[in-house]
């Protein structure tokens, strides 16, 4: 909700989505209490159905849609040999599917009026895969791998596609992770800022501000290596070894 609080203090109308609309309704509100636009409309990106019918509810209300913030996603944390396929199959599902399924809905009526910015969250672990995370690195590889290709498909349309890498953030996702020795949580709001930065700037890969990521980043293109030992260690500080 940072996101669309940050987005709504620089005036614009946000649209809110997420399966539990209870909630989105008091954030709705919260914002409008604020002195911002906000409308808010359930949507579960795991279901086609629900999808369509939210993307039409927000076209038939505002018209367009300028900017696409895919942010739902899940993530769970085990050995890969103790990981349920249950949780396999809904981390992708959410995490790439979702992202898909939303995409691909709104993206006609962005070609239409020749103009949008679709920002993808992915997240450090897509670039540094994170053992106990092997499947939602995956996933998270894959939002990076197909925010590529979709830019290279529409941007003589006018439309930018570019992907965001939050490191280890305070929500409740972030709580659960367990990575020992990693550097802190950093605040939602410090994360929503640069998400904000990155879509005004038309980032085509943008992380967090601040040393710990950027050099992350390029230890992970200059020393891979180095990289893999490191979240290996990590890994193993923050989750007994399998034998
Ligand atoms: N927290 C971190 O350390 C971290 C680090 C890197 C990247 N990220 C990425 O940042 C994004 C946001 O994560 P977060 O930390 O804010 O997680 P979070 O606290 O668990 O929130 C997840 C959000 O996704 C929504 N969501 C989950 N399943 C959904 C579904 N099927 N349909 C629609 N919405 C759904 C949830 O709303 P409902 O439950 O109401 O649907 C909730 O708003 C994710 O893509 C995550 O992978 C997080």
């Amino acid at each position: 909700m940072a996101i669309a609080k940050g987005f709504a203090r620089e005036g614009a109308t946000v649209i809110l989505t997420a399966r539990d609309q209870a909630r989105l309704e008091r954030e709705t509100t919260a914002i409008a209490a604020a002195g911002g636009k906000a409308w808010c409309h359930a949507m579960d990106v795991v279901d086609e159905d629900s999808v369509k019918a939210a993307v039409a509810a927000m076209l038939d209300r505002f018209m367009r849609v300028d900017i696409l913030i895919n942010n739902a996603g899940v993530a769970y944390q085990d050995y890969f040999v103790d990981y349920s396929l249950e949780h396999i199959c809904q981390e992708f599902d959410v995490n790439c599917l979702g992202m898909m399924r939303v995409t691909h809905a709104l993206l006609p009526a962005m070609i239409r009026n020749r103009s949008g910015v679709i920002m993808n969250i992915s997240s450090l672990l897509g670039l540094a895969p994170f053992p106990t995370c092997a499947s939602y690195s995956a996933t998270k590889a894959a939002v990076v791998a197909f925010t590529q290709a979709l830019r290279g498909e529409v941007s003589a349309c006018g439309i930018h596609v570019g992907v965001f890498l939050p490191g280890h953030t305070r929500t409740e996702m972030g709580d659960r992770l367990r990575m020992v020795g990693s550097p802190k949580p950093v605040a939602v709001e410090i994360v929503a800022g640069a998400i904000l930065d990155a879509v005004a700037g038309r980032k085509k890969l943008a992380t967090i501000p601040g040393p710990a990521a950027n050099l992350g980043i390029l230890m992970i293109r200059h020393f891979p290596a180095a990289a893999e030992q490191m979240m290996t260690d990590i890994a193993r500080k923050s989750m007994p070894p399998k034998n």
